[in-house]
């Protein structure tokens, strides 16, 4: 018996069998429509589990609990107790770490190897926001009115929040979303994506467990066009927290007019990584490489047009190629694996779109460029690292984003040349500099319009640093202190005192 199929064949123990039901004011229900829809392991094509599918009912009534409770004793929890709920959800995080990293890997295909190294941000990140509940404070401001005013602010948490996540990183999306919501004394109602529900609704389990109050944290799996569109269009929500592609939203942004709800937006990318001739390239060629092929490219800051200067272009990038070529591909239930699947048959269809338009316009694949098919990954969604060398700025593959395991790679001449370059995309999340020179560093880290700026290093994370979009790929920060400002509001108050 072959690892995988060891831990294949070791029943994870969320997975029973049972259909799994929606959290609303702490009470685990089934949809209102009575219906459920199929949790799929893009592995093998296996349903892992029935899942509630919730609707416009259900966001109705989980929206209703979550203003009930905002409105309620919620309200009067002090930061301290706050703190320890998040310090409790931490540990039990910790704790079960084991468990909710395979369901991730089940859920949407990311190898162990990633999903298990992602412990100590989950972990870090509800510990970093317990740290920041005891801190949210306002300002005593002098002010200059003739006669005596006293003004100073109050920061006080804007209400019900709807968090709309995507399926790339199902723990830590979630927690993206929970953990400033607890922080700054909101409530919330969490809509995980349709492809990965079922690490979010484990991790609900330990909120309840951790005492977080019924109400606080609700959960509605369901599709985005009934779930999702529901929740950023209902009248109770006060605020939109949304991760996922630009498209849907926009399409968020029209929904949230009705009652201006406050909406913060951490959509895709098309980022720029620039790798200048000086570079260290033992380590630009994995660095470069590793921020597009991790998680299979799907991840919203990958380096997805690779600038390398010219003088190196053909070596740099037949080394990245053969970089690409010694991954492991295959199920991420193996621990050697590096690579897994992409996430859906929908995921797959679009990144083998996106292959074919890359040959037909010219780009050649010096690396991967097909699905893989041999033995058991014919079952599974499986595109291996591909390289596409010879590209230019207007082919699609250097404009679109392609969420897959696709690099596309780009001869340039000079620095004031690449920034421009670089910069001429709606996009601005991610970017990536490789040199040794700490002038150009500088230079080209002022340029270029992004919320991230990588030198020598790509995908750096931490929660204590801001992460988010300039341009299309939205805007309010997700970690660091700014993060807990989107959800609050500020309040300023006069005395006159004279
Ligand atoms: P999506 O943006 O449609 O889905 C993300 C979340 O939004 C899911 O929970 C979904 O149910 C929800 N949603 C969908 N339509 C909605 C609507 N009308 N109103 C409210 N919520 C809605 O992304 P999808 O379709 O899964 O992937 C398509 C492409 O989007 C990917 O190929 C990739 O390019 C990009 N993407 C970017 C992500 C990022 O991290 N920035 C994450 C996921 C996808
Ligand atoms: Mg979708």
């Amino acid at each position: 018996m072959t690892a995988i199929e060891r831990a294949a064949s070791a029943r994870h123990p969320f997975l029973d069998g049972k259909a799994k039901k929606l959290l609303i004011d702490g009470k685990w229900t089934e949809a209102a429509s009575g219906k459920t829809f199929n949790s799929i392991n893009p592995a093998t094509g296996e349903v892992l589990a029935k899942v509630a599918e919730g609707d416009a009912v259900d966001i109705d009534r989980a929206v209703a609990a979550a203003r009930h409770a905002f409105e309620g004793p919620w309200r009067k929890v002090k930061p301290y107790e706050r703190q320890q709920l998040l310090l409790k959800i931490a540990d039990l995080v910790e704790k079960h770490f084991e468990e909710l990293s395979l369901l991730d890997t089940l859920d949407m295909g990311a190898p162990v190897s990633r999903t298990r190294n992602n412990k100590r941000r989950a972990v870090g990140m509800l510990r970093y926001y317990a740290g920041m509940a005891t801190s949210i404070h306002g300002e005593t401001i002098e002010n200059s009115l003739p006669g005596e005013f006293v003004s100073y602010t109050l920061k006080e948490p804007v209400g019900v929040v709807g968090g709309i996540i995507p399926w790339n990183g199902p723990l830590g999306t979630s927690i993206w979303k929970i953990g400033p919501a607890i922080a700054t004394g909101c409530t919330i109602v969490l809509k995980p994506a349709e492809e990965a529900p079922l690490t979010p609704l484990r991790l609900a389990e330990l909120i309840m467990e951790a005492g977080v109050p019924p109400g606080v944290v609700n959960v509605v799996t369901g599709y985005g066009e009934t779930a999702g569109a529901a929740l950023s269009s209902h009248p109770g929500v006060d605020k939109v927290a949304f991760t996922g592609s630009h498209v849907t939203g926009q399409s968020i942004i029209k929904a949230s007019a009705g009652n201006l709800k406050r909406v913060s937006l951490e959509l895709g990318g098309k980022s720029p990584d620039i790798v200048f001739a000086d570079a260290n390239l033992d380590e630009a060629v994995p660095g470069a490489g590793m921020a597009v092929f991790a998680n299979s490219g799907q991840i919203c800051s990958a380096g997805t047009r690779l600038f390398v200067e010219r003088k190196i272009y053909d070596e740099f990038v037949e080394r990245v190629g053969q970089f690409g070529k010694g991954l492991k591909v295959g199920n991420g239930l193996d621990p050697e694996t590096q690579i897994g699947p992409l996430v859906s048959e929908e995921q797959l269809q679009r990144v083998t779109n996106y292959l074919n338009i890359g040959k037909q316009e010219g780009a050649r694949a010096i690396a991967g460029g097909a699905r893989l098919t041999e033995g058991a990954l014919a079952k599974g969604y499986f595109v291996p690292p591909t390289v596409f060398a010879g590209v230019s700025d207007e082919m699609t593959i250097a404009k679109e984003e392609i969420f897959g395991p696709v690099i596309s790679a780009i001869p340039f001449d000079d620095i004031d040349e690449v920034i421009q370059r670089g910069n001429a995309t709606n996009f601005g999340l991610g970017s990536g500099v490789w040199t040794k020179d700490v002038s150009k560093a500088h230079k080209v880290a002022k340029s270029l319009q992004a919320g991230s700026v990588w030198v020598n290093c790509y995908q750096a994370m931490d929660p204590a640093v801001p992460f988010g979009g300039y341009k299309m790929s939205g805007y309010g920060r997700e970690g660091g202190l700014q993060h807990l400002d989107e959800y609050l509001n500020v309040k300023a108050v006069w005395i006159k005192t004279g």
